[in-house]
């Protein structure tokens, strides 16, 4: 009897890892690489030690960032206007990974260590079931068992293993698009992360005093050089997360609504992230016209809220982004970001394609109407509105007058 198990080599995986052997499977243990900054090898040599049958590492850095970030970037993707989805993102990846294992090891059933309470299982599910059908098996110890961390503690000594060290008092997920901090202190909604939740950004305060600037070029709504130097997406996304994260940026603290009906307090970092869609964003300002630019936030929070909600399957996903694809045709520039102690000011931008003319906003030169034309057009522009504002005043004047009468 085999099983995949999506294993990240934390607490909660290695302890699942030592329960379903106790069931009697052979345990295959897969890790995929979204740009996590473990030691691979380590994880690798802890599934096996814990007794792994078989183990695999996949690398899926550059296919994590081809095809679903540079989606995120092109659909400005926050949830709630402030989480920029990492770990929804990454999701469906991971579970496709171990479903492509679990077809080529024959393995009876997946399993993977989601908690019943979280969004991931929906994100896992929905994707395993999608590639292997609807009745394949899937064994999820943390929800059947509601497995606490104590009790992941316990079931690793029991078999004589020291729980992993780090895995302390934050449940954290990591990928090169977010680092997601939860639990522990944090669910304390009212008090500030203490600072040992974060490792990828220095606290604002401790930043250098001297700014960062950087000039991101896209083409066609995807980022493809940081100040003039030509990369692959997901070095860039590394560059940026290591060099904006040490002058304090890339820091969210939020609180968000889950699938399950529960409010959540997340804390993320995310430098790259936050700094490639605010320039995104900007760029999309300056090129698409106003009628454009207000249906496409309209696509972005619809492809956000999909992708948050473990719903990467859906088929609206695709005719989405068939229309985000097609506005994003013409985001080809260059944004130029400033980045000091925490914060980000986009200072400047500039693209081929933008309708936007120095010479016709000049106040002193170019194109200007004659005071006629000026005139007529507000004018008549103003009609609907004039009209109506007069018109509920003498229905408030005549309301009042009524009054009076009444009274008196
Ligand atoms: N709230 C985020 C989300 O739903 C982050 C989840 C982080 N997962 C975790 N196991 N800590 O996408």
């Amino acid at each position: 009897m085999k099983v995949v198990l999506a294993y990240s080599g934390g607490l909660d995986t290695s302890a699942i890892l030592l329960l379903l052997k106790e069931k009697g499977y052979k345990v295959i243990t897969v890790t995929v690489d979204v740009g996590l900054d473990e030691d691979l090898k380590g994880v690798e040599e802890r599934a096996y030690m814990l007794g792994a049958y078989k183990h695999y590492t996949i690398d899926a850095k550059s296919e994590f960032a081809e095809k679903y970030i540079s989606k995120a970037v092109k659909a400005n993707a926050l949830y709630e206007d402030s989480y920029p989805l990492g770990t929804a993102l990454a999701r469906p990846l991971i579970a496709e990974k171990v479903a492509e294992v679990a077809k080529y090891e024959e393995a009876e059933a997946v399993a993977h260590g989601c908690t019943g309470k979280g969004n991931d299982q929906v994100r896992f599910d929905s994707t395993l079931l999608y590639h292997l059908g609807p009745g394949a098996k899937i064994i999820a110890p943390v929800r059947e068992m509601a497995l606490t961390r104590e009790m992941s503690m316990e079931i690793l000594k029991r078999h004589g293993f020291q729980p992993p060290g780090s895995h302390g008092k934050y449940s954290i997920d990591e990928n090169m698009w977010t680092r997601s901090i939860e639990g522990g202190p944090i669910d304390d909604e009212y008090l500030e992360p203490p600072e040992d939740a974060y490792a990828w950004t220095v606290a604002p305060e401790k930043a250098p005093d001297t700014p960062l600037y950087l000039e991101i070029e896209f083409q066609e709504g995807v980022p493809v050089a940081v100040n003039g130097e030509y990369m692959p997406l997901h070095h860039i996304v590394e560059k940026l997360n290591k060099e904006a994260g040490a002058h304090g940026y890339g820091r969210i603290d939020h609180i968000e609504n889950r699938v399950v009906g529960l409010k959540s307090r997340e804390v993320y970092e995310a430098p790259a992230a936050m700094v490639l869609i605010n320039a995104h964003k900007d760029l999309e300002k300056h090129i698409l016209t106003p009628r454009e630019l207000r249906f496409k936030r309209l696509l972005d929070r619809e492809w956000s809220d999909l992708v948050y909600q473990g719903l990467w399957i859906e088929p609206l996903r695709s005719h989405l982004e068939a229309a985000i694809d097609s506005m994003n045709k013409s985001i080809t520039g260059t944004v130029r970001v400033k980045i000091y102690k925490g914060s980000l000011s986009i200072v400047g931008r500039k693209s081929p394609y933008s309708s936007y003319s120095k010479e016709a906003i000049d106040y002193n030169t170019g194109w200007y109407p004659t005071g006629e034309e000026a005139e007529g057009f507000v004018r008549i522009y103003t009609m609907h509105s004039l009209a109506a504002a007069l018109a509920r005043e003498r229905q408030q004047e005549a309301r009042l007058a009524g009054e009076a009468v009444q009274h008196h």
